[in-house]
Order: C-alpha cells, then sequence, then structure tokens
C-alpha cells in the first residue's frame, strides 16, 4: 500500500465530467478497457507526446523520425518471438467464471465476498494455467483464411527494427544513431484495468538506440539517466519515480538487461512501470535477417567492418504517463477566507490544455469585446479560451480543475487603461499587466 493517496475514483469522475477521457463506445455499455480522448484529453496527450518528440527527435541529431504502418508482413511477429512466445498464463474459475492471469494472482480480486485473491474462497475452482496469444489478429483482404492472418501490432519496435537500413541509408546517420516514433499498440490484455493504467488499444513512444556491440551497456546506462531525466522534466515528483531492474525471470524474451522507470500511483497500485528500458542486443534485426533472408548490417567504413548492431530501446506508454502526469497533478485545497476549497490540477504549463482563459468581469462596459481581442490576439501563439458564465470565483475553479496556469481577466480599468490582471494557479497572485505586452508575459512564463 502506497503511502500516496488513492485519487483514482476522484479523477475517472473529473476526467469525464471535464472532457478529458470517456469510455468508449458509452452509449452501448462499453467496450473493455478502451477508452476515448475528449476535448480536453487529447490536447493533454498531444502536448505529451510533441514534448517527448521533441526532446527525443528535434533537439537531437542522431535521432531520426518514423511512421511506421500498424499492419506488417505477419512473418515479423514470427521473426520477432511474438507469434510463439508473446503469451500470458491463463486460469478460469469454474464458478465464479472469471479470468486471471495466473502469474498474477496476487494483484487479483475474486468476485465472492470477502475480498480474495482467486483461489482462496472454498468454492473456487480454477483450472489449470494454459497460454494465451495476447495479439489480436485480423484478415487481409477478402478471405477469412490462416494464409491472409495479419495482426495489430502489439509494439511499435518492429516497424522500426525492419526500417533499420531504409532510414540509416537515406539519412548517412552513423552508429550510434537512433530511430524513434509514436504510434497505436494493441494488446488482447487478460486483465486490462486502473483506467487508462492497462488497456486493450494504447500509444506508445519507443526509441531503438543502434550501437556497435560491446557499447551497449554503456548506451543502456546513458539512457537510462536521460529517460528518467524527462519524466522530472514533466513535473513527475521526485519521491513518486524509481527505478525497478528485471531480474532473470522477469525478462522479455528480447531482453539482456532491462529497468522500468516506475512511478508511484499511490493507493493499492502504488509503484508501476511507466517505461521500459532495454538492452535488446543483436536478437531482432538477427532474427530479421533469419526470417528475411535480408542482410541487416551495418558497415562501418572508417575501420572497414561489417556487423549487426546491438540496440537499447526505450519504451514508455504516451496513455500511461498522462495517467501518472494526471496523478501526480490531482490536489484538492482549502481556500483562504472561503469556505469551499479548490480541486486543482498542478500541471505542468507545458502541458496544460488550456495555457490562460480570458474573462470579462462583467458583460458590459466593453469588457466582453476587450477579451474577446485579447483571445484572438493570443490564439496563434497558445491554446486560449473565453469565459463569461458565473462568477468570477467559479470561472476560476473551473479552470483551476482542469490546470490552467493563467487567467486573465477584464475589469473596469483595463478599457480605460488597456491593462488586464493575470493570476497565477498555483500562488494566486494577480499581477497588472499592458494588454499588448501579454503575449511576452505569458510566453515568459510558460518557458519558465
Ligand atoms: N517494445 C518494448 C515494449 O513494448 P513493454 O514493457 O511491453 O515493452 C512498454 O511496453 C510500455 O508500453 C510500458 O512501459 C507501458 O508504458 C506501455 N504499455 C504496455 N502495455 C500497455 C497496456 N496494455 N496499456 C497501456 N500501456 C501499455
Amino acid at each position: 500500500m502506497s503511502a500516496q493517496p488513492d485519487v483514482m475514483d476522484k479523477l475517472v469522475s473529473l476526467c469525464k465530467r471535464r472532457g478529458f477521457i470517456f469510455q468508449s463506445s458509452e452509449i452501448y455499455g462499453g467496450t473493455g478497457s478502451v477508452w476515448d480522448y475528449g476535448p480536453l484529453g487529447v490536447e493533454l496527450k498531444r502536448n505529451v507526446k510533441d514534448n517527448w518528440w521533441n526532446a527525443m527527435v528535434r533537439s537531437r541529431d542522431d535521432v531520426e523520425g518514423l511512421d511506421a504502418a500498424i499492419l506488417m508482413h505477419p512473418r515479423v511477429w514470427e521473426a520477432s518471438g511474438h507469434v510463439g512466445g508473446f503469451v500470458d498464463p491463463l486460469v478460469d474459475c469454474k464458478t465464479c467464471k472469471g479470468r486471471f492471469r495466473a502469474d498474477k494472482l496476487e494483484d487479483a480480486r475474486c468476485p465472492q465476498k470477502p475480498s480474495r485473491q482467486p483461489g482462496q474462497h472454498d468454492a473456487c475452482q480454477l483450472t489449470e494455467p494454459r497460454q494465451f496469444n495476447l495479439m489480436f489478429k485480423t484478415f487481409m483482404g477478402p478471405l477469412e483464411e490462416s494464409a491472409s492472418t495479419v495482426y495489430l501490432r502489439p509494439e511499435t519496435a518492429q516497424g522500426i527494427f525492419v526500417n533499420f537500413l531504409n532510414v540509416q541509408q537515406s539519412t548517412r546517420q552513423k552508429v550510434p544513431f537512433g530511430i524513434a516514433q509514436i504510434g497505436k499498440a494493441f494488446r488482447n490484455e487478460i486483465t486490462p484495468g486502473n483506467f487508462i493504467f492497462r488497456t486493450r488499444e494504447f500509444e506508445q513512444m519507443e526509441m531503438q538506440y543502434f550501437v556497435e556491440p560491446g557499447t551497449d551497456m554503456e548506451w543502456f546506462e546513458k539512457w537510462k539517466a536521460e529517460r528518467m531525466q524527462w519524466h522530472l522534466s514533466l513535473g513527475l515528483s521526485p519521491e513518486r519515480l524509481k527505478f525497478h531492474q528485471h531480474g532473470a525471470g522477469e525478462l522479455a524474451h528480447y531482453a539482456r538487461a532491462a529497468f522500468d522507470v516506475t512511478f508511484d500511483f499511490g493507493g493499492t497500485l502504488g509503484f508501476q512501470e511507466i517505461e521500459g528500458v532495454h538492452n535488446r542486443g543483436d536478437f531482432d534485426l538477427t532474427q530479421h535477417q533469419t526470417y528475411s533472408g535480408k542482410k541487416l548490417e551495418y558497415f562501418d567504413q572508417p575501420n572497414n567492418k561489417r556487423y549487426v548492431p546491438y540496440v537499447v530501446e526505450t519504451s514508455v506508454g504516451a496513455d500511461r504517463v498522462t495517467l501518472a502526469i494526471l496523478v501526480n497533478a490531482y490536489r484538492e485545497e482549502t481556500v483562504e477566507g472561503e469556505d469551499e476549497g479548490r480541486v486543482v490540477l498542478g500541471l505542468a504549463p507545458s502541458l496544460a490544455p488550456i495555457k490562460a482563459a480570458v474573462f470579462p468581469l462583467t458583460k458590459k462596459d466593453g469588457q466582453p469585446d476587450m477579451a474577446r481581442r485579447i483571445v484572438e490576439d493570443l490564439r496563434p501563439a497558445m491554446a486560449v479560451d473565453y469565459d463569461e458564465t458565473g462568477s468570477i470565483g467559479k470561472r476560476y475553479r473551473r479552470q483551476d480543475e482542469v490546470g490552467t496556469p493563467f487567467c486573465i481577466t477584464v475589469d473596469p480599468q483595463s478599457t480605460g487603461d488597456d491593462t488586464v490582471t493575470v493570476r497565477d494557479r498555483d500562488t494566486l497572485a494577480q499581477d497588472r499587466v499592458g494588454a499588448s505586452q501579454l503575449k511576452a508575459y505569458l510566453a515568459g512564463k510558460l518557458a519558465g
């Protein structure tokens, strides 16, 4: 049990009420563990992805971007080991009809009361474990037959491996260099849950870094440190982040070494993986050479040698890290001099879906016109919102709850001297700023 509070139920309700995240196909009763991002959620997740892309691709010379297709040749998944080995052990209970992961029974709850782990009630009748492949299958073309079976990719990484030489030769990159991409992945999880933590459709942000064999552990350590730094840069609290090293029994079939970046989600969920950093050796490129019959070697011209590079992978879930950001940001506060407290999402300004909200104090004396002009002026530079309904206190609360860092109010003084007040979400301090200076003022605050 974590020392951090369990805010998940409150967060799920806030996310629906304020348009961050909705259950997929809700009017039909929902689809199991699939979620849709609403107007504010799509902005938040896009900011997370942009932040990752800037850190991993745009700000570096040694990493190139890619956007590979979800559907790939079925042999890819034989070569990668997913057809044979991407399985979880599944047990059924003949009494309650529950279905559980045999290797995670201690984390599961039997639906019978009192709450216990499956197998611990006298009435439980668990079957022997059987292996269940997590890949979604579908068919390419009109015939539903095994020859036309294709898979929805369970990781984006394979699109990078099969394009290794295309990217290297077209960009003339020299080892060490990396290829990064963001995209959807699908896993038919036996026990999905905890909101967007474990879902059947999700997005990954992955980077494979190709290195000379023998230098792999050095790069592995560098990327471990770099990735932890990225999570801290998002504003995740240092005490909620730690590494977990995979023991021999935990390592994925492709990994020589692996560390998870884990985040403390609070309550019973506690510390859980949000990112994996893996040393995949030459497993994937060698497998694809064997299965495709095509060489995937790198030619090191200055040293006149050829080799299959080793790969250090960083793999983070866009949805899972978005959930970590929301959990980390959620807080309830009392406000001095007010009976009602406030709910605040203390999001880093760069991640906040709305950067600034503009309010006319009243609907008269030209205040709405001036507020609208300010919105139009700011809109090309940032996501802004206009709100003229309800008391000013209520409007502040609405923005606090969705993490808007700045609220700009046009008041009776504004139309006379062309100034407005800017309220800071966290300190509640109010600055009076010239309307013509607003863009620069906010840009400075957002960058800082
Ligand atoms: N290419 C390596 C790979 O896919 P992984 O540890 O299976 O490694 C990497 O997944 C990351 O993808 C995880 O740390 C997590 O953030 C995210 N992820 C994996 N399965 C997920 C699921 N069912 N729902 C949401 N995110 C998931």
